[in-house]
């Protein structure tokens, strides 16, 4: 409508918050929202001995050792771009994220966060971006909601008529007017998470960072959060980089995927090419006249339920219409259905891949 078809104009309440003018260059000229290049972090970490003869000793003189959390990563981001990080526990996501915003140093390598240094220009860039850990809360535990909005809004200074039009927005997109004026302690999981993500929001940032922010949200809260994050996305331009161990999860918010295993990027794409590095792990089930287990030449049996047996099959050794002729060949099939395998079964048969090829 109005300025959507404007790429230049963010459609943030602007007021005269200081940042509004970024949006007076064209997309092109912009900086990347975030460059990684050639980025290294390590942990070191001291290991006692607790157990056998060597548990006086290994209290005495505890041995280091150390963790490379991330191993040479690169990667870009344009802005007004929706990026899911995906990656097991462990592999360098929260890593990753506190280094953007400057709450810890590389090692090694370049970071730049709306071109500007993290570490050096931390104040300057979080005044342009919001940043979210869904395992901590900037919440005030001991008052209402409202009141930690309104701490934010003198703290930063966020002009009255950009607070009041990104408090309407949150307020009514992320279904927060029942919550307003509830202590934070008393919130569930899901409303902390909504009122968290509103309060990152007030002062319009251009670049949203989100670490696990669906991690332990029901059903009903998850849809909501990425219905959410992709609206803020799609409608205000927000740039989003979000991590999660859930791949589903991520593939219903964001078109290109990164994958981190063990500090390394091993994957950055779309979700269709993710599935193709790993093959055409698909699904079929028989439903079975005679309740007996079939076998299918070429294909695993996974389960069996009442009757109806599940079986994986890699469609690039055996082709659909060679499966269909040998199910055809079993007499007492009843039903047949054939599906995707689930993306986080396909990501955890990648993942042993390139462990295997690590270690080779
Ligand atoms: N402050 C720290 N001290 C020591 N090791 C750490 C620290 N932070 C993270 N690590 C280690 O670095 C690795 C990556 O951690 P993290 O980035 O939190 O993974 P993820 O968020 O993907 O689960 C893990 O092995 C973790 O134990
Ligand atoms: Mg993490």
């Amino acid at each position: 409508m109005r300025e959507k078809d404007r790429p230049d104009t963010r459609m943030w309440a602007t007021g005269d918050s200081g940042h509004a003018g970024t949006g007076a260059t064209k997309k092109d000229d912009m900086p990347d929202a975030v460059a990684i290049r050639h980025v290294t972090k390590t942990f070191e970490r001291r290991e006692r001995a607790l157990t056998g003869e060597g548990v006086l000793r290994g209290l005495l003189h505890p041995r280091k050792s150390v963790l490379t959390a991330l191993d040479d990563i690169s990667f870009t981001v344009a802005p007004g771009e929706f990026v899911a990080y995906a990656g097991p526990n462990g592999a360098g996501k929260s890593t990753t994220m506190k280094l953007l915003c400057g709450m810890l140093m590389p090692g090694a390598g370049e970071l730049s966060v709306l071109g500007l240094s993290p570490r050096r220009n931390r104040v300057r860039l979080m005044r342009r971006m919001g940043v979210l850990f869904g395992n901590r809360t900037e919440l005030w535990w001991d008052h209402p909601v409202l009141q930690s909005f309104e701490w934010k809004r003198v703290v930063w200074d966020i002009p009255d008529a950009v607070y009041r039009e990104n408090l309407a927005m949150v307020t009514e997109l992320l279904d927060l007017s029942g919550l307003l004026h509830t202590f934070a302690r008393e919130l569930s999981l899901g409303q902390r998470m909504r009122a968290d993500l509103a309060m990152l929001l007030l002062h319009s940032p251009e670049l949203v960072l989100l670490d696990e922010p669906t991690l332990g949200l029901d059903v009903v809260a998850k849809r909501q959060m990425i219905g959410f994050l992709k609206t803020l996305n799609r409608e205000k331009g927000v740039t989003i980089l979000v991590t999660s161990h859930d791949m589903d999860d991520l593939e219903e918010m964001a078109e290109r995927v990164l994958m981190i295993s063990e500090g390394k990027i091993v994957y950055d794409g779309d979700f269709n090419g993710l599935r193709q590095v790993s093959g055409s792990l698909s699904r079929i089930s028989l439903t079975m006249e005679n309740g007996q287990p079939p076998t299918i030449e070429g294909a695993r049996l996974l389960s069996a339920r009442r009757g109806v047996y599940e079986f994986e099959v890699d469609l690039d050794r055996v082709p659909v219409q060679e499966l269909l002729r040998r199910v055809s060949l079993i007499e007492e099939v009843r039903d047949v259905e054939l599906r995707k395998a689930p993306i986080e079964e396909v990501i955890a048969g990648l993942y042993a891949e390139w462990k295997n090829a690590g270690r080779h």
